[in-house]
């Protein structure tokens, strides 16, 4: 059982009080602290990406995997150097326009018209290895959505993460300015042992 954001801020920090708010900053201040557990495990199970290619998009993402359905971000899962690719339409819900931009790489949706699930699922039968779903349209709120199961469609078996719609914006903004149809990233990224200052997070996210 996953116990509330503050309880578990407090745990790990007795002295600190951690608001909501902070919780990205109070889990990630004591790595430090938590000999043999990840960043990833401190920071409530979330996992990172990073971009490395455009230039101006290359920052480490934070993404929370979907709770409880697609294939968990675990071991297995590692793709290197692998495009990004904003799916079209934007939104998933059906099967893509650009199928073979889709195929063998990772697809970035948009919120909103169908579900979580329905996206990924859609993803999934074009061929994606997993799917990075954010919501560009409310791109000033600062929480994640919690992706759960529907129920409605049948199982999917490539991980699913949400990322914030800031960040999923400005992502896709560049791209466009750019006129790229990709960004290059790795995912996962390992943290465990790098300081929150090196973190390397984008600057638009005020943190
Ligand atoms: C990771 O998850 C996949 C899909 O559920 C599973 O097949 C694989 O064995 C898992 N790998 C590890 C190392 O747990
Ligand atoms: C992350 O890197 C550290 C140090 O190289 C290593 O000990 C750890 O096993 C790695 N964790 C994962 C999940 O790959």
């Amino acid at each position: 059982m996953r116990l509330p954001m503050f309880i578990r801020c407090f745990l790990i920090n007795s002295i600190q009080i951690c608001s909501y708010i902070l919780l990205i900053n109070c889990g990630a201040n004591n790595l430090h602290h938590m000999d043999g557990t990840s960043t990833a495990e401190i920071i409530n199970g979330d996992v990172f990406f990073e971009i490395t290619d455009p230039e101006e998009l290359e920052y480490t993402y934070r993404i929370r995997p979907a709770k409880d359905f697609g294939a968990p971000f675990n071991a297995s899962f590692h793709v290197k150097n692998v495009p990004l690719v904003p799916i079209l339409p934007k939104n998933g819900c059906k099967p893509p326009d650009n199928l073979d931009d889709i195929e063998g790489n990772v697809a970035l949706i948009e919120r909103g018209d169908c579900s979580f699930k329905m996206k990924t699922l859609v993803a999934e039968r074009a061929g994606a290895r997993a799917v990075i779903i954010s919501d560009v349209v409310n791109s000033n709120q600062e929480y994640f959505i919690e992706m759960i199961d529907d129920n409605t469609v049948e199982e999917v078996n490539i991980p699913a993460g949400y990322l914030l719609g800031k960040n999923g914006l400005m992502i896709l903004k560049t791209l466009e300015r750019l006129k790229r149809s990709y960004a290059m990233i790795n995912l996962p990224v390992n943290l465990t042992y790098t300081p929150v200052h090196e973190m390397n997070q984008p600057p638009w996210l005020g943190w």
